[in-house]
């Protein structure tokens, strides 16, 4: 190759032909490349995906997965100098096998499905790319630090990892920082990941490049910061990027081209202001970082100073309305020992009580507004919370009782980040924080009082007691044509609406993406089809869906838009329904495995004979109910079934359906079509005497 190299300079020197140093090196990388394309190797393919080499499949519609589709398709891309790393990567990748940690290298579905709900909800503002050699680690470290604190997934490629790694910085994906591999090549990984959520979630059809392109340029808000050390190739397949509209940031020596000449600490806000990415972060007063950002890390044991709660201690939490008058808006109060006289590996008793006061709450927005506590809790870079009410587990963690954390901060944090979050609905908020152990389990049982109470409100809320459901179209940015309805009995397909909250999404901000749904006409009562839930959603899903029934898995589904929990689909063959996890890795009854399941049905499309769901709708007495009922349920991973064990024993039970639990296959009982109907046989499961399904 270096031949080449050199008798490449060789002519261009001949005819004296004057060019800057990136254009120079993106010629060379791309002649490169179309050389030695021709010589990969037989097969290349990449697990964990059902797209297949994602970039060329975006952008030409082939499955790639031979060297001579490999050279049509290279050609048909115009020689891409993209499409051809990704090719070498792939074949590279199918060669020597993945590469080991720290080093991800390519990113399955599952992990991008989840990131798109987060890119949705505005927790992830943009991605970034971070490649080559920095100089010195600080300055890389700072520059991850700022796309951290400014809600941005960062991809990392090449010697910029090792040298974070030696600077303390912690890598990975729960830390928002994904080191992609050793070499500046696997920054492709970064394309393969912008192509498939523009396939997955923004309705780009495979083969669509011109699609692909402006889905690109207009909604992913992708930004690349490069430092120096960059091969010809790897010039050429950054340059390649600024097809996709993406900013190049150089941080290096590079001179020429397009890219944007920058100094390191200039180069975040300058790729952020490039892609009109806008970011409205306060700095919280406390001696740690606050970010969505260090929401996916955990604290273990060893790196934990106190922890409260989690059965080893009692703890709880609690938000309420007060009268505007009983409230100082921020202040915080801690009733009991202070972290100083905790000993250090020690569980402790603690009571989260947050008072808030405003003009528009109400007492229905309490439970919506407590569970945001647990995602505050997360965003502080040394406290940890698990799940809710007085069930919750905090931890403090070593590093930031020594950088000076009290139990105090935990509470300015808290106070902060609902007045911040919530400005139209909260004009004041309290914290209180005990940990002295009487008045902790004095306060606690006052809480579950109030539990209770809301429980009772909230349970029992069947669908035919409301003329008016909520719809979702929070995905649309993604998936344009999806709507989500949520009704009392069918929470959203992601798990993360119920009605309740679409209600209150609404009455808080009236032209967001939650709207009633005036139920209308009934049409068919079993399938829950309903003449103005249709009239809704052919208008919200542009004229592309004409009908929608709320609780069929065969007729009309609701569309898919990627967040589901979990699949419903038929199984004609044995005349039942299955459903898979999106946790589950193997491959179900139905021959496909969730992540090619989750990419044939996604995008917003409605595909009769499957639809997406929570894991909680399950035990809602609407489900299945336009197919017979939970009868029809005939396999689900045993995961799943031990995780609703408790709660769905206890419907079927009061359905007089005990028994049918154990009915119900999971993959020890059978992987195939053959051993399900044999096992199904053998219980005597209900749906193979039920009317048939197609
Ligand atoms: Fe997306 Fe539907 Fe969840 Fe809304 S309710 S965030 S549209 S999946
Ligand atoms: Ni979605």
């Amino acid at each position: 190759m270096t031949k080449l190299y050199l008798s490449y300079r060789e002519t261009l020197k001949g005819r004296k032909i004057k060019m800057t140093d990136v254009e120079l090196a993106k010629k060379r990388g791309e002649e490169h490349l179309k050389e030695i394309l021709p010589a990969i190797e037989k097969t290349f393919v990449y697990d964990d995906t059902a797209y297949h080499l994602p970039i060329a499949f975006a952008l030409t519609g082939t499955a790639v997965h031979d060297q001579n589709t490999a050279r049509e398709v290279f050609l048909k891309t115009g020689n891409n100098p993209i499409v051809a790393s990704e090719f070498l990567l792939a074949e590279k990748t199918a060669k020597r096998g993945r590469e080991n940690a720290p080093y991800t290298g390519f990113i399955a579905d599952t992990v991008i499905r989840k990131l798109g709900y987060s890119l949705v909800d505005g927790s992830i503002l943009g991605l970034a790319l971070v490649i080559g050699s920095s100089e010195s680690p600080g300055t890389a470290a700072a520059i991850c630090r700022e796309l951290q604190e400014k809600y941005m997934l960062t991809f990392l490629a090449g010697p910029v990892i090792p040298a974070l790694l030696n600077n303390g910085v912690r890598l990975g994906l729960e830390y928002r920082l994904v080191p992609l591999g050793s070499t500046p090549a696997s920054g492709v990984h970064f394309v393969d990941v912008i192509a498939r959520v523009a396939m997955m979630f923004g309705g780009v059809t495979p083969g669509d490049a011109q699609r692909l392109l402006m889905y690109a340029a207009e909604r992913a808000k992708a930004i690349v910061i490069v430092f120096p050390g960059l091969s010809d190739d790897e010039i050429a397949l950054v340059d390649g990027m600024r097809l996709l509209g993406i900013p190049i940031l150089s941080v290096g020596d590079y001179r020429g081209g397009a890219w944007i000449p920058v100094a390191a600490e200039d180069a975040v806000r300058k790729g952020m202001e490039e892609k009109g990415i806008r970011v409205n972060v306060t700095a919280i007063p406390i001696p740690m970082g606050c970010s969505p950002a260090f929401e996916g890390k955990s604290i273990r044991k060893e790196e934990m100073y106190v922890e409260f709660g989690g059965g080893r201690s009692p703890a709880f939490e609690l938000l309420r309305t007060r009268p505007a008058g009983e409230i100082e808006d921020g202040r915080v109060t801690v009733i009991g020992p202070e972290i100083d006289s905790m000993k250090e590996g020690s569980a402790n008793p603690l009571g989260i009580l947050i008072d808030v006061a405003g003009k528009s709450m109400k007492k229905d927005y309490e439970p919506v507004l407590e569970r945001r506590i647990h995602n505050f809790v997360n965003y502080g870079e040394g406290t940890w919370h698990v799940a809710q009410r007085d069930l919750i587990w905090v931890r403090i963690s070593k590093e930031a009782v020594a950088k000076g954390v009290r139990i105090e901060h935990l509470g300015k944090l808290l106070a902060s980040k609902f007045r911040m979050d919530f400005p139209q609905l909260l004009d004041a908020v309290a914290v209180t924080l005990i940990t002295d152990p009487v008045k902790v389990a004095a306060a606690k049982k006052e809480a579950e009082r109030v539990y209770e109470e809301r429980d009772a409100r909230i349970k029992g809320m069947r669908d035919n007691d409301v003329n008016t459901y909520y719809s979702c179209t929070l995905c649309q940015t993604f998936a344009p044509n999806h709507v989500c309805v949520i009704t009392p009995e069918r929470p959203a397909l992601c798990g993360a609406i119920s009605w309740l909250d679409g209600k209150i999404a609404y009455e808080i901000s009236p032209a967001g993406a939650n709207q009633p749904v005036e139920k209308g006409t009934e049409i068919n009562a079993l399938n829950g089809e309903f003449d103005g839930v249709n009239r809704f959603v052919r208008k919200a899903s542009h004229g592309e869906i004409d009908r929608c029934s709320l609780y069929s898995v065969m007729e009309y589904p609701m569309t898919c838009c990627g967040c589901f929990e979990a699949i419903a689909l038929m199984l004609p063959e044995v005349n039942g329904i299955m459903v898979v996890n999106r946790e589950f890795k193997g491959v179900t009854p139905s021959g496909m495995s969730f992540s090619t399941l989750a990419g044939t049905i996604g995008g917003g499309a409605q595909t009769p004979g499957f639809a997406g769901i929570s894991k909680n709708y399950i035990l809602s007495d609407r489900f299945l109910q336009g197919e017979g009922g939970i009868g029809r349920l005939v396999w689900i991973p045993s995961q799943l079934k031990e995780e609703l064990r408790d709660r769905l024993e206890q419907k079927l039970s009061d359905k007089g359906l005990s028994g049918f639990f154990d009915k119900i296959a999971d993959e020890t009982k059978a992987t195939t079509f053959e051993e399900l109907i044999v096992y199904l046989e053998k219980v005597g499961h209900p749906a193979l005497t039920m009317k048939p399904l197609v």
